[in-house]
């Protein structure tokens, strides 16, 4: 779907609503760097997203505000109108304490659920204390978005588990309020659930939505199974959706996606393709086959078993040492949870002992950059590596693969996908591994760069049609259509 098909279908359908729009994560950082206020955009597929969206839409996004500069961007109603460069929309920041910050944020939401839906071996903490938090900047986003509301039907549409209890407690101060909540990590089975102490005031939040969206129906379904098995409710698998106290939610998938046409059209800039060059030129890269990945460092994104996998092709086919490169990209993320310390130290070991295993005088096989890359820098490696590898112990979508498809213009790469991620049920023509069977990691990377280029592009074209149709404007029309359609 195009944009300006979306921009005008719903303006239309959203006559009579006012649409909020609220996650933890805002869309636009402001920072002190030294004496100047830079502005960024922070590694997270959920606001790349849905910034397009808004941009369509107009309307405000509430979120916290967590750059050094972000007071100092503000008027009096802690808004600023973004994006900076091209204003359409208003970003309005809620301000936590740093105890806030870590007992809701880095607490409850990233060292209780994280863990909790991800099933990646990391076991959650449930601390009373974080779930004390995590209810109260629940209360206080519900605050924020309450001041917003108008006299107009407000369409609220909430991000993430962050916000698990928030939908009921609008409901009942607004109780003509449109309530959709989208889900951007997997749901588990009930059996995983089950251990939450705080289950039951978990589900009962979410219930206080009219539609709630998973990205794939087997999460729907975990979710209904979770539902029927912890509380008193009458679930209706055949319409997929659930009445509880009288009250109906619908309960429905919409795979999440990227504006395909915005990162297909910056790839084909001049500045990227100087950008390539120079990076080229830095790290040492030309006649190079070069493989690429991007990834928040995060345990569930399986980075060190992309290592293992390399370690394995080279040890099986040491006549590629010094002709391939792989680039890691990797943007340091909740660095303050002991769990995420150590997978920065696991990385940090695993790139250490494979680079001194099999380097050579002038030559290392990974090359591992720990920063938050500018976007054009992301596009030019996208643009000159011959694969991506995504692979996920566990993911709801994973964006990096459909943003590599975008930004593969001449079609002349191959995607490795985890076959764990919801990307991989939409994205056939990758190449689908177990990230845990580093045999057959190792063996697909090989497939991957002995692929003759008319089966690269052969792939590619398809993959690109297959993003290029499902974009992020598809996504948003059907899950607003949806929201209108039931309310
Ligand atoms: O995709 C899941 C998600 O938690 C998003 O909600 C978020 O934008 C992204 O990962 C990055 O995480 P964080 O906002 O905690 O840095």
């Amino acid at each position: 779907m195009k944009k300006k098909h979306f921009q005008r279908l719903i303006k239309d359908k959203l006559k009579g609503y006012h649409l909020f729009v609220l996650s933890n994560r805002e869309p636009y950082i402001h920072n002190w760097n030294e004496d100047r206020i830079e502005c960024i955009r922070p590694a997270s597929g959920l606001t790349i997203a849905l910034d397009p969206m808004m941009r369509a839409c107009g309307g405000a996004w509430i979120a916290h505000g967590s750059g050094t500069a972000d007071r100092d961007t503000v008027d009096n109603n802690q808004k600023v109108r973004v994006p900076p460069e091209d204003p359409q929309y208003d970003l309005k920041r809620v301000w936590l304490s740093k105890e806030e910050e870590e007992g809701y944020y880095y607490g409850f939401s990233n060292e209780a659920l994280w863990p909790l839906c991800h099933i990646a071996y990391t076991r959650p903490v449930f601390r009373l204390s974080d779930w004390e938090y995590y209810k109260k900047v629940n209360y206080l986003f519900a605050e924020a978005i309450l001041e917003e509301i108008g006299n107009e039907r407000p369409l609220i549409f909430i991000q993430d588990y962050h916000f698990a209890l928030l939908p009921r407690i609008i409901k009942e101060r607004r109780p003509d309020a449109l309530t959709v909540q989208f889900w951007h990590i997997p749901w588990p089975n009930p059996e995983a659930f089950r251990i939450c102490p705080w289950k039951k005031e978990l589900l009962e939040g979410l219930l206080g939505n009219n539609l709630l969206g998973f990205h794939i129906r087997y999460h729907c379904n975990n979710f209904i199974d979770t539902v029927d098995r912890e509380l008193e409710a009458r679930p209706d698998r055949e319409r997929s959706s659930i009445v509880y106290k009288g009250k109906t939610t619908y309960v429905r998938h919409f795979p999440i996606s990227i504006d395909f046409d915005a990162i297909d059209e910056s790839t084909r800039k001049r500045e990227v393709e100087e950008e390539t060059k120079r990076l080229k030129t830095k790290y040492h890269l030309f006649d190079k086959i070069i493989g690429v990945g991007v990834d928040r460092l995060d345990y569930t994104k399986g980075i060190p078993e992309k290592f293992r996998a390399i370690d394995f092709f080279l040890d099986q086919n040491p006549e590629y040492k010094k002709r391939f490169v792989y680039i890691q990209l990797g943007a340091p993320s909740r660095e303050h949870i002991p769990s995420y310390k150590q997978i920065n130290d696991e990385i940090d070991e695993s790139v250490e002992r494979i680079n001194w295993k099999h380097r050579t005088e002038h030559w290392s096989p990974i090359l591992f950059l720990r920063e938050h890359i500018p976007f054009l820098s992301m596009l030019a490696f996208y643009k000159m590596s011959n694969f991506c590898m995504v692979s996920s112990l566990h993911d709801g979508m994973n964006l990096v693969a459909k943003e590599y498809i975008a930004a593969k213009t001449d079609s002349d790469g191959v995607l490795i996908l985890s076959r764990f991620t919801g990307a991989s049920r939409e994205l056939n023509e990758a190449l689908l591994v177990n990230p845990y069977a580093a045999d057959e990691f190792a063996q697909t990377i090989k497939e991957a760069i002995e692929m003759t280029p008319e089966e690269v592009s052969r792939r590619m074209k398809k993959l690109r049609e297959i993003v290029r149709e499902r974009n992020i404007y598809r996504w948003a029309n059907q899950i607003l259509t949806k929201a209108i359609q039931i309310s």
